[in-house]
């Protein structure tokens, strides 16, 4: 039996159990498990690997940088962004990759315009340093806006996006929590009565599928995507790269 899984911590709702657990009876794959691998401490890591039937994980917060150290290989993405949430084990050897940053830029170009040259990366967490390398690979210029602009950085706060400065910048991205199941009546503070539909409003939040910062970008005629297609994306990558 092939073993794969996911570690982080905590584990309570995971889509990847159920996704590839659906994956794998529709599909007839009968030889291949996921499990959920709760770590309280990244340092357990080495324990579960004595496994040999293990061959691929994913890794989720809080460990997609703790991670890092343990790795034989990184990837390109993995090692300018400094996160990995996808490792190949062959030969007791670990091999770092980030299909964040692939699902997110092959979900992002579908509705892409040339007019979305200027974006801002709403939050400065994990995910947003994924969303960060895909707007540079694609020459799309950016800045991030936070609570607590980071020392050194050109962050915004929340206050400094003007009418003005949302006007000319066309692409929002919303790499925070807000606005996620069960807090659906929240949303990033921005000026949305000038959104329109030369914008378009992405959402890394996936539940629910139209959260209010989409709802409002819609109000006004944006161009508007969550997070649900990159989640789908990163799981098929992941598993196309446990079986290269
Ligand atoms: N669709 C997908 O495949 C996918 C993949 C990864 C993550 N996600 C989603 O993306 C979101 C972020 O994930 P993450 O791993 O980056 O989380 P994270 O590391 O906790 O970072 C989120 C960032 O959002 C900002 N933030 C947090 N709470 C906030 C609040 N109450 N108000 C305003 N800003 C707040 C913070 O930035 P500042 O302190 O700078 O404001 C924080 O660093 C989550 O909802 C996650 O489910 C989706």
């Amino acid at each position: 039996m092939r073993k794969f899984g996911l570690i982080g911590f905590p584990l309570s709702h995971s889509f990847s159990k159920r996704f590839f657990a659906e994956k794998f009876e529709a599909e007839g794959i009968t030889d291949c498990l996921y499990e959920l691998y709760p770590l309280e401490n990244i340092s357990e890591l080495p324990a579960m690997l004595l496994d040999k039937n293990l061959c691929g994980l994913n890794v989720t917060i809080p460990y997609k940088e703790r991670v890092i150290p343990f790795l034989d290989f990184k990837n390109e993405i993995v090692a300018r962004i400094n996160a990995c949430n996808c490792i190949r084990i062959r030969d007791g050897r670990l091999y770092g990759y980030n299909t964040d940053a692939i699902g997110f830029q092959r979900s992002l170009v579908k509705k892409l315009g040339p007019g979305h040259d200027r974006a801002l990366i709403l939050g400065t967490g994990g995910a947003s340093k994924a969303v960060e390398y895909v707007l540079g690979q694609l020459g799309i210029s950016y800045r991030y806006v936070s609570r607590t602009p980071r020392t050194g950085f050109a962050d915004l706060r929340y206050e400094e996006v003007s009418e003005e400065l949302l006007l000319t910048h066309t692409l929002v991205i919303n790499t925070t929590p807000l606005g996620m199941y069960p807090r659906t009546e929240e949303c990033p503070p921005l000026p949305y009565q000038v959104l329109s539909p030369k914008h378009y409003l992405y959402d890394l939040v996936y539940n629910p599928a139209r959260t209010l910062f989409l709802q409002k970008g819609e109000e006004h005629g944006a161009t508007v995507e969550n997070g649900y297609e990159m989640l789908i994306i990163q799981a098929e990558e992941s598993w196309k790269i446990w079986n290269e």
